[in-house]
């Protein structure tokens, strides 16, 4: 399979407002599409967008558990299924949102929702929709998918998250970098707000997957997929997989350094997080 140049996650924090319903910080989206096509203009012609649900999506998820399902051997309930469309209603408005932005900046982007082609089994993906994301790619168009609700086989469905998505198609397509940009500069030694709280540079993983400063984090009370310690969860198996070949970079969306990160894979020190693995 031929490689890809970069994986891009733009997370929902860093695209909307995560604590009001459905909506969008356009300036930021805007940001976000200029810099998929100064990638693509740089010559990065394989690349893989994939974004988060931010206030599209989370509520509505939260509010009728869609992340829980239904417990194993019970049929879902209307409720629960209304839940589902709720969400994926809502996900994929911002989805429409993300690739009208990208196609009206000039880049051929074509939205992919995962739900029908991913599938997962006690939330662990258990089939990934990694043709479609291929032909699209092979064909010359930017791949644009989400997070979202998937069909589960013991919990009737649960929720998706784009950092899983990313992990999952990192290992399938073995990019140059994955970059993940979102609402503040990177990880931080313990959640941003706290007093004392400061920006981590680097970020390496050991042998057996441990992280070396260790970091705390927190989580929105209705974010239905863990939060930031995901991101870093993701991060990790990434670069372990990987042993290094494939470095990950967090920064802020909306900074200077996050053009610089995506084109190039380059950060300097303050401008946000790089993880790497550990080398003897
Ligand atoms: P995204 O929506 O961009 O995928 P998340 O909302 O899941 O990202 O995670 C980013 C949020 O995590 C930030 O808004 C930040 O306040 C929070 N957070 C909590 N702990 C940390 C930490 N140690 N470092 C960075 N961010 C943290
Ligand atoms: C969540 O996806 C998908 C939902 C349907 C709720 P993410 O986990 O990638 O979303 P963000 O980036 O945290 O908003």
């Amino acid at each position: 399979m031929a490689a890809v140049d970069c994986i891009l996650k733009l997370g929902g924090s860093a695209l909307t407002q995560k604590n009001q319903l459905e909506t969008l910080k356009a300036d930021s989206l805007q940001r976000a599409a200029a810099i998929v096509s100064k990638l693509r203009g740089a010559g990065e012609r394989r690349c893989i967008v994939v974004h988060g649900a931010g206030s599209f999506g989370h509520f509505q998820a939260k509010e009728n558990d869609v992340a829980s399902g239904a417990p194993a051997g019970s049929a879902a309930s209307d409720n629960l299924r209304r839940g589902l469309c709720l969400t994926r209603l809502s996900v994929t408005k911002l989805n429409h949102l993300v690739t009208e932005q990208l196609v009206s900046c000039g880049v051929p982007a074509v939205g992919i929702s995962p739900f029908g082609s991913w599938k997962t089994a006690c939330k662990n993906v258990s089939q990934a929709g990694i043709e479609a994301v291929k032909d699209v790619l092979d064909a010359g168009y930017v791949p644009v998918l989400h997070g979202d609700c998937a069909l589960d086989l013991e919990q009737h469905c649960c929720i998706l998250s784009g950092d899983t998505i990313i992990e999952v198609l990192a290992m399938k397509f073995f990019p140059r970098r994955v970059v993940f940009l979102t609402d503040v500069s990177g990880i931080y030694s313990c959640p941003p707000d706290t007093p004392g709280a400061q920006l981590v540079d680097s970020i390496v993983i050991g042998p057996d997957e441990n992280m070396e400063p260790p970091v705390l984090t927190s989580v929105l009370p209705h974010d239905t997929t863990g939060g930031v310690s995901l991101k870093l969860q993701t991060a990790v198996k990434i670069v372990s997989q990987s042993r290094g070949a494939i470095p990950v970079l967090i920064c802020k969306l909306d900074s200077e350094a996050a053009e610089r990160a995506c084109l190039t894979g380059e950060m300097n020190g303050g401008e946000g997080t790089k993880i790497s693995f550990f080398e003897r």
